[in-house]
Order: C-alpha cells, then sequence, then structure tokens
C-alpha cells in the first residue's frame, strides 16, 4: 500500500539525537523523513522508506537535518541596555559590586517598568529573530524585570504575543523571584509573599506562564525564601526551575532536586551530593558558558562529574543586558566545548534533547522521532561536527517548524 504524507525529504543525513540509536548523534546516513501535519510520521533510512507520495518533496543533496535548536533559559524581553555596566565592569568592578550599588537587574527593572508593552515587544523581536535565524525553534523567555504585578504580566504578554506572530514555540517562564525591588528594600520575605500571594496566583489564572523559576543566591533570594515559591508553584501545578549556585554554594540545588525541579540553571558551585540529587531527581542541569564567559569566572560547572552521572546537559544563551547580551545559541555551542570541555556532540545534545528535557517537553520534541514535532533544520555541512565548531559562514539551509518550511 502506497502511504501518503505532507511532505518527504530524503537524500538527507540525520543526526537524530535520538539515544536509543548508536552513537553520539543518533545518525542516519542516507535518510528520509516524512512528515504529515506537525508531525514526523516516518524516519529512517532511505532504502526501508515504505512507497510514499508526498504534496511536497525535498530533495536534501546530502546535507544533515537536525532537531529544531531549543533555548532553553533567555530573558530577552526587557527595556534598555547596560552598556554603561559593561564599560565599569571592564574597569574593575564585579558584577555583585554593580548590582549591590543598585545597577545590575535594578537598572533593567528601572526600563522595563518604564517602558510600554508595544516598546518590549519591539525591542524583543531582533532578539528572537537572531536566534531563529539560527535554526532555533523554541524559545523559553522569563520574566524577571517587572517585579511588581503590572510589570511581571506585561513582560509574560509580550512573550505570548511573540509566539502568536512568529513560526516558533515560546515556553514562558515567571521569575518573579529575581531581585529584591527597591520598594521591598529590607523585606524580602513580605517580597516573596507578594510573589506567593500575588503575582503568580495573578499569572496562572492567565495562564501566562509555564513554569516558575527563582534566584536563589546569597545577592537574591535565600534557599528558605525559594523554598516558599516554589510551594506556591507547586499548589498552582507550575513546574518549577532555579538560577542556582552560579557565584556560591548554597544548598539551592539540592532544594530543587527534592523539589522535582525541571532544571538547575548555572550550577557553577555545586558539589558531588548536589550533582548525586540531581540524577536521582531527572532534574536536568542548565550550562550558560556565555554568562560565564561574560563574567570571567573561573570556577567551572563540574562537567565530567554530571556526565558520569547521566545529568542531561542543556546549553542556553541566558540572554540577558547584564551577563550574556549575546543572542547567538551556536555561540553558546561553541564555548560550552571551549569554555567547559563537551564534545561537539554533546553540544547540539545540550541545545536539542536535554534542552527539551530542561523545559519539560521531551515528549513532544528534542530529537527527529516518528510522533514528534517537524521542528527540523537542515543544515549545508558535512559532519554534525561542524555545528559546534564553525560560526558564521554555517547557516541553516532551510528551517521547518512544525513541518511548515519558514525562511532561513
Ligand atoms: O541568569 N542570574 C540572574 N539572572 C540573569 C542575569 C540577569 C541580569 O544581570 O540582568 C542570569 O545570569
Ligand atoms: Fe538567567
Amino acid at each position: 500500500m502506497t502511504e501518503r504524507c505532507d511532505l518527504l525529504i530524503t537524500n538527507v543525513h540525520a543526526a537524530t539525537m535520538d539515544p536509543s540509536l548508536p552513537g553520539a548523534y543518533g545518525a542516519i546516513e542516507d535518510a528520509a523523513v516524512a512528515v504529515t501535519g506537525n508531525k514526523i510520521v516516518w524516519i529512517g533510512p532511505r532504502r526501508e522508506l515504505p512507497e510514499s507520495t508526498a504534496d511536497q518533496i525535498i530533495d536534501g543533496e546530502g546535507q544533515w537535518l537536525t532537531p529544531g535548536l531549543i533555548d532553553c533559559h533567555t530573558h530577552l524581553v526587557y527595556g534598555g541596555h547596560r552598556a554603561g555596566e559593561f564599560a565599569r565592569r571592564l574597569g574593575g568592578e564585579s558584577y555583585e559590586e554593580v548590582a549591590r550599588a543598585g545597577g545590575g537587574i535594578l537598572s533593567t527593572v528601572r526600563a522595563t517598568r518604564a517602558a510600554s508593552a508595544a516598546d518590549l515587544y519591539r525591542k524583543a523581536e531582533p532578539r528572537l529573530k537572531a536566534l531563529m535565524h539560527e535554526g532555533v525553534t523554541t524559545i523559553e523567555i522569563k520574566s524577571g524585570y517587572g517585579l511588581d504585578l503590572d510589570t511581571e504580566l506585561k513582560q509574560l504578554r509580550v512573550a505570548r504575543r511573540l509566539a502568536q506572530h512568529y513560526p516558533v514555540n515560546i515556553l514562558t517562564t515567571c521569575l518573579a523571584a529575581h531581585a529584591l525591588p527597591p520598594e521591598y528594600d529590607g523585606r524580602a520575605d513580605d517580597y516573596i509573599t507578594l510573589v506567593c500571594e500575588e503575582i503568580l496566583p495573578a499569572v496562572a489564572k492567565e495562564q501566562l506562564a509555564d513554569a516558575v523559576d527563582m534566584f536563589c543566591e546569597n545577592i537574591a533570594f535565600s534557599v528558605e525564601q525559594c523554598q516558599r515559591v516554589i510551594d506556591a508553584a507547586h499548589h498552582l501545578d507550575l513546574p518549577v526551575k532555579v538560577h542556582a549556585e552560579q557565584l556560591a554554594s548554597t544548598g539551592a540545588t539540592r532544594m530543587a532536586a527534592k523539589a522535582g525541579a525541571l532544571s538547575v540553571d548555572h550550577i557553577e558551585y555545586i558539589t558531588d551530593e548536589d550533582v548525586a540529587a540531581m540524577a536521582e531527581s531527572g532534574t536536568a542541569a542548565v550550562l550558560l558558558p556565555g554568562a560565564f564567559y561574560t563574567l570571567k569566572e573561573t570556577r567551572m560547572p563540574p562537567i565530567e562529574k554530571l556526565r558520569a552521572a547521566g545529568v542531561p546537559m542543556a546549553i542556553s544563551t541566558d540572554l540577558n543586558p547584564g551577563t550574556c547580551p549575546l543572542g547567538s545559541l551556536r555561540l553558546m555551542m561553541n564555548m560550552s566545548c571551549n569554555l567547559f570541555g563537551l564534545t561537539p556532540a554533546e553540544a547540539l545534545a545540550g541545545v536539542t534533547r536535554a534542552a527539551a528535557r530542561a523545559l519539560g517537553v521531551c515528549c513532544s520534541r528534542g530529537v527527529l522521532r516518528a510522533g514528534l514535532r517537524a521542528d527540523m533544520v537542515l543544515w549545508p555541512m558535512e559532519s554534525p561536527d561542524q555545528l559546534a565548531y564553525e560560526l558564521g559562514a554555517l547557516q541553516p539551509a532551510e528551517i521547518f517548524f512544525g513541518g511548515r518550511h519558514v525562511t532561513a
């Protein structure tokens, strides 16, 4: 019997990233991929393709097909910029010193509060487009530059609106517990009460967030305060993620793992016990080499231990105006190899399969497999190792979003 599908791509090599297939890339050489609706319905060696007809047939010309890339940690909706702070840090001030002097996150909070939703939307568009042009088909966007009810809602609504206008999946995360707003100076517990009792319930009511995040650090919120945010999120049936142990060891990772967090992000200062706790709970590590690089950090996340424990290692831009104004997930892949010692295959897994885990969407995307979304990128390269290695000239030849061809 002849199978009918909407789109058939043949004469490609597929880096499926499917861990059930052999090799670090789960590669299928000389593959064919059939798509119907927004899903992959068949993928395998071309010679095994059942007799098929398709509305559209694409000759992949021997190029490589990968899953659409996933940027699982961004703060890309914000007002203003922090080039002045960049200059101060180049002059020797530390990120913590700038933050404690009222700059850092709080300077972006001032600009974000002052901006209209339309301004925020317009400013976010080029950041989103830069990622999309690199083959990113799923992006997480956090709030956290509002720190009051109206501005947190404004940021999240802008993020949701971007998803309505661009062919990209956007998952939103409420990061109201990002920093202490000035009007709560000296009253951090009261601000956490506002987050738990007003901001999160309002966000949940409008279905504006897919997850809840928090900044658990000496310059932000304590483990006890973050535990309250986790409890409030769980009460609203929202999964959690934690900015954990970027600047110091705090116990945040163990707390997050115990709570079944989707991911802990940064984690430069975690211990062996923390790694064991993550492995046990299935919490993904999100590595943010761009923030590490921008802050000129020297303490690396314990890659070898995460690898040995089988913890999924996602890689993301952390795109934000302070610690990583670098809107390129491909650059992060390169940095994860050069700065953290990941292999090129781990770097690709970090922006596909592991990133899907970090967002709790691995049942629908992150690998090329029948039944999953047809978010795919065709690359003019001879080896998938080139993706982490070669920037600039190597750009997507074609991008498919839910089986739909979008302009690369
Ligand atoms: O992930 N760690 C906290 N949040 C961001 C930095 C935000 C900022 O400096 O504006 C981060 O690195
Ligand atoms: Fe971040």
